[in-house]
Formats: C-alpha cells, sequence, structure tokens
C-alpha cells in the first residue's frame, strides 16, 4: 500500500515540474513551488487545465500535420529538389508487390520478406490461403497445391485487377525466396508507360512450338506488369484460344504464353550495356564463370544469350531467386547499411522517357539449342 501512495505521490510531482511549465504549446500553469496543501486543493483545477491545453495541443498539431498532408501532394518540382532520386522515384513509379505463399511458409519466409524487401514496395500483399496477424493477406480460394499455381496466379491477378487496379502503376509477382531491389525495379520501370501493355523478368525461350519471337519470364525471379498489361491479361484470361483455362502446369510458362497472344509486349529487362537485371538463381551464380558448364540449362534457355561472368550482372540489379530467409537480411544489410570507408557516391541521374510508339525491344539472339 506504502509503495502505491509514493508512486501516486512522485506521479503527481512529475505532472506539476514537468507537463505544465515547459513545452512549447505549455502555458504559465501553476508552477511546482506552491505547497503541497495547495497542490492538493487546487488538482481539479490543475486537471482541468491539463486538459484544455493537451486539447489545443492536439488540435494545433493536426492541423499542421493536415496542411503538410494536403501541400505533400501536389508540391511543384521545384521545392522537391532535396528529395533524392529514390524518393522521386518511389512516388512516380508506383509499384505493388504481391507475394505468392502458404499458411506453411508465413512464419519461416514471409515475415521475413515483409521486413527486408517488401516494406520497401508502395504496396505489398502476401496471396495465401488463411490470414496472418503478421502479414498483409490476400485470401485464395484455390487450394495450397503446388499443381494449381497457374490457377491461384490468375485469381490474384483477377483480385487485383478487381480491387486495386488504380493503387499502382505497375504489378510485381514474386515468390516467398525472391529478393527484389524495389529501387532498382522502379529505376528500370521508369522509361515506360504503365499505359503501355509491356511486362518484364528474366526473359526464357518458349519451349516446345512456338513463334521464335515468344518468351515467357521466370517465375522464380518474378515479373512485373504494367497497369495495362494487368488489364489485357485479367480482361482476355477466358479466352479458351489464347490462355489456358485449367489451373496446372507450370505457371510461368502458362502466363508468357497467355500474354504473348493477348499482345503484351514481352520487356527486355536488361540495362543499357546488355547486363542481367532480373536473374533467376543467385547472385554468384551469375557472377563466377567457372561454375558451371558452357552446356548449363540456363544457357541454353535464355531467351537473350547470357553467360556467367563478373561484368554480366548490372550494378543496379532487380531481383534474384532462391535467397533463404537469412540471406534476406545479409542482402539488406550490405544494400542498406554497409559503408565502404572512402568510396564516393556516383552521379547518378534517371534516363530519358520512352514513347510507347518508340519502343524497341531486341529481337531473340540466342542461337544455342
Ligand atoms: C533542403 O535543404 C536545405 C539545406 O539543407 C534546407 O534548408 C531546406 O529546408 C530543404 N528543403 C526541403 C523542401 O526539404
Ligand atoms: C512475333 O513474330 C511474328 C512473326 O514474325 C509477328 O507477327 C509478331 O508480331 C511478333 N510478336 C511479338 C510480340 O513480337
Ligand atoms: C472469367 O470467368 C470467371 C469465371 O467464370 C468470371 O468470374 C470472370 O468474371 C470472367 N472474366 C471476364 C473478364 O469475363
Amino acid at each position: 500500500m506504502g509503495g502505491d501512495y509514493i508512486l501516486l505521490e512522485q506521479h503527481q510531482q512529475l505532472g506539476d515540474t514537468t507537463l505544465f511549465p515547459g513545452g512549447s504549446c505549455g502555458s504559465s500553469g501553476a508552477g511546482g513551488q506552491v505547497s503541497r496543501a495547495t497542490r492538493r486543493r487546487l488538482s481539479s483545477f490543475q486537471q482541468l487545465l491539463l486538459i484544455l491545453v493537451a486539447g489545443s495541443c492536439t488540435i494545433a498539431l493536426y492541423a499542421y500535420w493536415d496542411v503538410m498532408l494536403l501541400t505533400s501532394g501536389n508540391v511543384p518540382e521545384t521545392q522537391l529538389s532535396n528529395e533524392t532520386l529514390a524518393e522521386k522515384l518511389q512516388r512516380e513509379v508506383r509499384v505493388l508487390c504481391w507475394v505468392l505463399t502458404t499458411p506453411k511458409y508465413h512464419k519461416s519466409r514471409a515475415v521475413h520478406v515483409m521486413r527486408t524487401w517488401g516494406k520497401r514496395c508502395n504496396k505489398i500483399y502476401f496471396m495465401t490461403s488463411e490470414p496472418d496477424d503478421e502479414l498483409p493477406t490476400i485470401v485464395l480460394t484455390k487450394p495450397d497445391k503446388y499443381e494449381v499455381l497457374w490457377g491461384k496466379t490468375k485469381e490474384a491477378f483477377s483480385y487485383l485487377y478487381e480491387h486495386m487496379l488504380d493503387e499502382a502503376d505497375w504489378f510485381m509477382k514474386a515468390d516467398d525466396d525472391t529478393y527484389v531491389f524495389v529501387e532498382n525495379l522502379r529505376y528500370m520501370l521508369y522509361p515506360y508507360s504503365p499505359d503501355q501493355a509491356i511486362y518484364f523478368g528474366y526473359n526464357f525461350k518458349m519451349v516446345g512450338t512456338h513463334q521464335k519471337n515468344e518468351s515467357y519470364m521466370s517465375g522464380g525471379s518474378g515479373y512485373v506488369l504494367s497497369r495495362e498489361a494487368l488489364r489485357v491479361f485479367v480482361e482476355g484470361l477466358n479466352d479458351t484460344t489464347k490462355c489456358r483455362q485449367e489451373d496446372d502446369h507450370a505457371e510461368d510458362m502458362e502466363m508468357g504464353r497467355c500474354l504473348f497472344n493477348l499482345d503484351v509486349k514481352a520487356g527486355d529487362s536488361r540495362d543499357s550495356k546488355l547486363r542481367h537485371r532480373f536473374y533467376p538463381l543467385l547472385p554468384f551464380n551469375i557472377l563466377l564463370s567457372g561454375y558451371f558448364g558452357l552446356d548449363f540449362w540456363l544457357y541454353k534457355y535464355a531467351f537473350y544469350s547470357m553467360r556467367s561472368c563478373m561484368d554480366c550482372l548490372s550494378e543496379y540489379p532487380v531481383a534474384f531467386h532462391y535467397v533463404s530467409p537469412a540471406q534476406l537480411y545479409v542482402f539488406d544489410f550490405f544494400n542498406y547499411d554497409f559503408q565502404l570507408m572512402g568510396k564516393q557516391k556516383p552521379v547518378e541521374r534517371l534516363p530519358e522517357k520512352i514513347k510507347p510508339e518508340d519502343l524497341v525491344i531486341p529481337e531473340y539472339d540466342n542461337h544455342f539449342d
């Protein structure tokens, strides 16, 4: 009991000395010099005063915050001159990410995606079959089976089309073992119009009977659809002559075939020096020339001819696959916290915008069969 009393007493003293006299919002209030008796007598008056002061502070802060919010939406370009290029891109190239996962991997994979690269997307949703307190989930109706990945992908994109088409310019699909450098993704997309039906990823040659220019994007390192591509895809996917109606088969290949038949362009995600930005394996696989033999399957199925070498990876890479949860954090550390003593930051510029009618996509050039 005694202890409780002392606590109350201390609390009241704190109130007297710190809440009343100080602060930019504070009034003169009652000082700390009044005797204990006076203090007790004035306590209801003090309470009233405290409520008044706190109330006006809250109103003033809210008004300030509101004005900041209202103005931040359309500040003229010149006033944002301190804004970093990454911040400008975040405003202008809005990316909604969605990650295909299952309840089995919520805690072991999905939450780690959320805590690392996932939080940098303008919006992120985990497409799964059960909700989770720690994740922004969208619950799909298709069963949790690898065999229906194509069906889940159709359902996921249809949901985004129906409910979130205006929330982003680009819609990036990733797996729960993909790592995405979201800033570099926006940088890659910046020249393109989201009103053009186009998508990007790591381009594979279509296998089986197909036209020479037919490709699909590896599901593992993910792919990103423009808003227009999303619209064309969802409005066209019931066409039995263009898209597979069943839910089975390889998701990425069916996606590629469907988009090709719907005339959605398969973009070239390489940089201006033709180095890869999407890569369906881990970074060391593309950097080390001696790691794979020349007959490695990836070299054979690449739409754009490729090899591994220290100069084969863009210095602005976008996505990798087979990244373990532990590696997600390592990637994050070496890219967002790491400093190299004395290293100068390069001067960076955004590329010119490409008019949709001027877009030229390089032809298939991998004749290695
Ligand atoms: C930009 O930076 C200058 C100098 O650091 C600062 O005085 C100014 O308030 C900043 N402007 C904005 C819009 O952040
Ligand atoms: C693929 O090639 C065919 C035949 O040359 C052409 O008609 C078609 O427009 C091309 N499609 C794409 C997406 O480049
Ligand atoms: C495609 O078919 C599904 C299932 O029958 C239906 O819910 C959806 O509205 C259809 N989409 C379009 C664009 O017609």
